[in-house]
């Protein structure tokens, strides 16, 4: 029987099938894991609903998933961030797909409970928003769910917090916390793939321009450090001292939002928090701000207020909004306030997708391996994953690097050695 599917145009399957090949050529450690799992099928009678970005990247691990022997079906995490032509390609190789680019909330909703209609025995997440429509509304799945993973840091926060109340229904695996996930993905993709979407989407100058950047996580250094390449002038607000002081020792202002409201030319929110640039704020803005957001939830920008402080919204272009105030000033909301990296880009590049999927597909790997063994809590992936994971990137990629020899390593346990 052909799997079921609802995408958004079925004949654009063709042009995302060269998208996949294009990632596939760029991700080799997933395709060097897929060669090895197509034989020995881990997943083998495993149904794993995921809930991740629909791009050509995500289109890989779940061609990967399959090869490796599970049943697989998906739904988008983001109403805005589906590559229709990649949705399609997927639907055309029989996967089971739910996600169209501009699906409406209740849409959003609709397509993640599609995905659970075949009894997933693992979750896949990004945000924790399958997790939650699961505990919330179809608990009784839970029973038969070996466990799952989250991808991102906002939806680790939630479900550490869940863990933490006695409230999470079966174990996780944080791939987010992966030192070849967040060392890379977040800082190197969201630092290049935010940038590609503000430039998609309004192709201003960046050079010369006051470059605020809201959060100095690994995304916001991310963001700072590629604005800073292309000549902004970076301002970095945060919450968080120790932060704050990398910030400063990096080079950047740093001021509370309060004073870089007065003086940005571009603001980009990467903090997970909500309410980050209010109505206060935009109160304060320049004539021709550029305000985004690259965090995983829309809330960190409260568009309501803007809205009821503008007298006019017009559509300017692609993903560019311009909202005019009382007085005349317009400031141009990008995305609608959701993730600019892959509303108006494409999301990271391949070449760290690489590395965090193989991440998300080891995970669930030892999830399955584990059966039903594990406590419903957070755990974090083994170190020594990391370091298989980046020696295959080393690897395929044609980078060397040295090895100790055994004397190297008895030094580095012999407390008798000093000056
Ligand atoms: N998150 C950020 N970039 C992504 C991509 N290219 N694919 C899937 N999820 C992402």
């Amino acid at each position: 029987m052909k799997a079921a599917y609802k995408v958004a145009n079925p004949e654009l399957a063709s042009k995302g099938r060269l998208k996949l090949n294009w990632a596939e050529a760029r991700m080799p450690v997933l395709m060097h894991l897929r060669e090895e799992f197509s034989k020995t099928k881990p997943l083998a009678g495993q149904r794993i609903a995921g809930c991740l970005h629909v791009t050509k990247e995500t289109g890989v691990l779940v061609e990967t998933l399959r090869a490796a022997g599970a049943e697989v079906s998906w739904s988008g995490c983001n109403p805005l961030s589906t590559q229709d032509d990649v949705a399609a390609a997927l639907a055309a190789n029989d996967i089971s797909i739910y996600a169209w680019h501009g699906m409406s909330v209740p849409e959003f909703y609709w397509a993640i409970e599609r995905t659970l209609d075949f009894k997933p025995t693992l979750t896949l997440d990004d945000g924790a928003d399958l997790i939650f429509t699961i505990h919330n509304r179809f608990r009784e799945l839970a029973e038969t769910v070996i466990g799952g993973t989250e991808e991102t840091t906002t939806g680790v926060h939630r479900i550490r917090a869940m863990a933490a109340d006695g409230k999470l229904l079966y174990p996780i695996f944080a791939v987010n916390d992966a030192e070849t996930k967040w060392d890379f993905d977040n800082v190197y993709g969201t630092g290049q793939s935010s940038l590609d979407g503000i430039l998609r989407a309004t192709s201003v100058l960046i050079a010369g321009k006051n470059f605020v950047v809201a959060g100095y996580g690994h995304c916001g250094k991310g963001c700072a450090m590629r604005a800073k390449g292309m000549g902004a002038n970076v301002i970095c607000t945060e919450v968080k001292p120790t932060a704050a002081l990398k910030a400063m020792l990096e080079g950047f202002q740093v001021m509370p939002m309060e004073h870089a409201s007065e003086r940005g030319d571009i603001f980009i929110t990467a903090t997970g928090m909500k309410d980050v640039i209010t109505g206060r704020h935009f109160a304060k803005m320049k004539d021709g701000a550029i305000v985004c957001n690259t965090g995983h939830y829309d809330c960190e920008i409260n568009i309501p207020e803007l809205e009821n402080m503008a007298v006019k919204c017009t559509d300017i272009r692609e993903n560019c909004q311009e909202y005019t105030m009382p007085d005349g000033r317009r400031i141009y909301l990008l995305a609608k306030g959701r993730l600019v990296n892959l509303a108006a880009a494409e999301g990271h590049p391949s070449e760290v997708m690489d590395m965090s999927f193989a991440n998300q597909l080891m995970a669930l790997i030892e999830m399955a391996k584990k059966g039903k063994t594990l406590e419903n809590t957070v755990y974090d992936l083994p170190e020594e994953l990391d370091q298989r994971i980046a020696g295959i990137k080393l690897r395929t990629i044609g980078t060397q690097i040295d090895v100790l020899t055994d004397e190297q390593i008895a030094y580095l346990t012999d407390y008798s050695a000093g000056t």
